[in-house]
């Protein structure tokens, strides 16, 4: 069977997650398509308060139109990173945006201290299905070198899943 054709979807402001997309589309020879919003343009204490605010009340964020259909991949890979718990606005956008599309997908969070687990669990809620992988990663992974592992542990298990014959 010819290699499964995989999408990598992320969002990211400081560069952790796209760290991570890029290591995951690296180990799989997947596409990579970055969410861009278009909000999000103050600055400092006003700009943390207003992401933290969104997320938290469940609200999504304006998107650009993305580059790349999910209709056109076997699997797709969503990344975001933790905003006070929740799935960032902008991957909450994205994820309401390709709805219809019911193919396998796995996620990965990126966050500092906590909530990587309710993060996770927002995205399999927005998803309507559970993913076939999902991983996060704290700030103690990347500065311990533990990122690696990580990453090749979640590519071990999206590997094995797509290699099993459909029943
Ligand atoms: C508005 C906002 C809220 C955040 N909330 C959390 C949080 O609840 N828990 C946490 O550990 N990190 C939190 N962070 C930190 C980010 O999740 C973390 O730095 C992440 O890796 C950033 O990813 P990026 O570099 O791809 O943007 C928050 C950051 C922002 C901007």
């Amino acid at each position: 069977m010819a290699s499964p054709k995989i999408l990598v979807a992320y969002y990211s402001e400081t560069g952790h997650t796209r760290a991570a997309a890029e290591g995951v589309a690296a180990a799989l020879a997947a596409d990579l398509m970055e969410i861009v919003a278009d909000d999000f343009r103050w600055p400092g204490v006003l700009g943390f308060l207003q992401r933290g605010w969104r997320a938290l009340r469940h609200r999504g964020a304006a998107i650009r139109p993305a580059v790349r259909s999910p209709n056109d991949y076997d699997l797709l890979i969503i990344g975001s990173p933790v905003w006070v718990g929740h799935v960032s606005p902008p991957v909450r956008s994205y994820m309401e945006s390709i709805r219809a599309w019911k193919g396998p997908i796995a996620f990965f969070v990126t966050f500092d201290g906590q909530g990587g687990r309710p993060t996770l669990a927002d995205m399999a809620e927005l998803a309507g299905r559970q993913p076939i992988a999902r991983m996060s990663l704290s700030s103690k992974d990347r500065h311990d070198g533990d990122d690696h592992e990580k990453i090749a542990n979640f590519v071990a298990t999206i590997r094995s899943t797509m290699e099993q014959p459909p029943v």
